[in-house]
C-alpha cells in the first residue's frame, strides 16, 4: 500500500527502523489493509517475539506515540528495550499460566500480535488463552503459520494451528441455526468471541467482537411480494429423482410399483450421493 507524505506504511517503518526485524514481504500489505484503523489511537498493542528489537520500533513508528506497545519474549535480554519505553513482558508464550499472569499485569488489549516461536503448541495457546482479553474491535494474528506444513515443526499434525484455524471457522458458522453447536469450552469460546477468521498467506487472523457473535436470525425488509417461485432443489438433478423415486413421487402412489419404488429409494439414494461424492471431489486437492 503506499503511503501518503504523514503517513507511512508498515514497510517505510520497517525501513526506518534502527534495529533489526526479519518479516516476510507478503505481510506488508495485510498489515497495511488490517491495521490502519488503529493507527494514531491510544491502542494497545503486543508483538510474541521480540527478538532484535525491530519490530518494536517499527510498530511505535507506524501506531504513533499514544499506542502502548507490549513485546513479549522468552529471552530475557529482550528487558533491554524497556529503555526506549516499550513494555517487556518475559515468559513462554506455549504456557497458558504464562498468559494468566501476563493479563492480570497489563489488563485488556487490542491487538496481539504472534512472531514468536511458531510451534503449534504455542500458537494455540496464544490464541486461546488471548482471545478473552482482547478488546471488541480488536485483532489476534498469528504469523507463520506455514510452519504447520513442515516437519521441524512437528507437521503436518491433525493438531497443528491451521487445523485449528480450519476449526474455527466452523465454529463461526454454527452461529447459523441448525448448524451443530461447539461441544467444547474453546469452541464456546470461539464461537463467541471471534466474529470473522481471515486467511492470508502464511497468517491467520481472528477478529474480535462479542456484540457480532449472536446467533444468526433471517430477517425480511417488508416489501411486496410477487410470489416468485423459488427453484431451489428444482434443478434437473434433484427435479428428476424426486419426479420418479423421492417423496411425493407420482410412481410411490401406483400399487406394488410404489411399494418397489420405496424399497429401493434408500439404496438409490446413497448411490446419488456416492456420484455426487465423486464429481465434486474433483473440485478439492
Ligand atoms: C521470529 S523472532 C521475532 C522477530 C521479531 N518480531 C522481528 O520482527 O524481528 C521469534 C522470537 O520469538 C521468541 N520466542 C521463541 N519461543 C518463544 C516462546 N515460547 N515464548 C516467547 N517467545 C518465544 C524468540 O526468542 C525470538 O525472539
Amino acid at each position: 500500500m503506499s503511503s501518503s507524505r504523514d503517513v507511512p506504511s508498515v514497510r517505510e517503518c520497517y525501513e526506518a527502523s534502527p534495529y533489526l526485524s526479519i518479516k516476510h514481504a507478503s505481510y506488508f500489505a495485510v498489515y497495511d489493509e488490517l491495521l490502519a484503523p488503529y493507527r494514531g489511537r491510544p491502542v494497545t498493542f503486543v508483538e510474541v517475539g521480540v527478538l532484535n528489537g525491530g519490530s518494536l520500533h517499527m510498530w511505535r513508528r507506524y501506531f504513533g506515540a499514544q499506542a502502548r506497545i507490549i513485546g513479549v519474549d522468552l529471552n530475557p535480554a529482550a528487558r533491554r528495550w524497556e529503555a526506549d519505553g516499550f513494555e517487556i513482558v518475559i515468559g513462554d508464550q506455549g504456557e497458558p499460566a504464562f498468559w494468566e499472569a501476563f493479563f492480570e499485569r497489563v489488563g485488556p488489549v487490542d491487538i496481539v500480535l504472534d512472531d514468536g516461536g511458531h510451534t503449534n503448541r504455542q500458537q494455540l495457546v496464544t490464541v486461546v488463552h488471548s482471545l478473552p482479553h482482547i478488546a471488541d474491535g480488536g485483532l489476534l494474528m498469528v504469523e507463520d503459520v506455514h510452519a504447520s506444513y513442515l516437519p521441524e515443526f512437528g507437521n503436518p499434525s491433525r493438531w497443528s494451528f491451521l487445523s485449528f484455524a480450519l476449526q474455527a471457522v466452523h465454529v463461526v458458522n454454527a452461529r447459523f441455526p441448525g448448524v451443530p453447536a461447539p461441544t467444547t469450552a474453546t469452541g464456546r469460546l470461539l464461537r463467541d468471541t471471534v466474529r470473522a477468521v481471515t486467511f492470508h498467506e502464511s497468517m491467520v487472523t481472528f477478529r474480535v467482537d462479542r456484540a457480532q457473535c449472536g446467533m444468526n436470525t433471517p430477517t425480511s425488509n417488508g416489501g411486496e411480494s410477487l410470489a416468485a417461485a423459488d427453484f431451489r432443489l428444482k434443478d434437473a438433478r434433484s427435479a428428476t429423482w424426486r419426479r420418479v423415486a423421492g417423496e411425493g413421487s407420482v410412481l410411490r402412489t401406483l400399487p406394488l410399483v410404489g411399494g418397489l419404488v420405496r424399497q429401493l429409494a434408500p439404496a438409490v439414494h446413497r448411490w446419488r450421493q456416492r456420484r455426487e461424492a465423486a464429481a465434486l471431489a474433483r473440485y478439492f486437492g
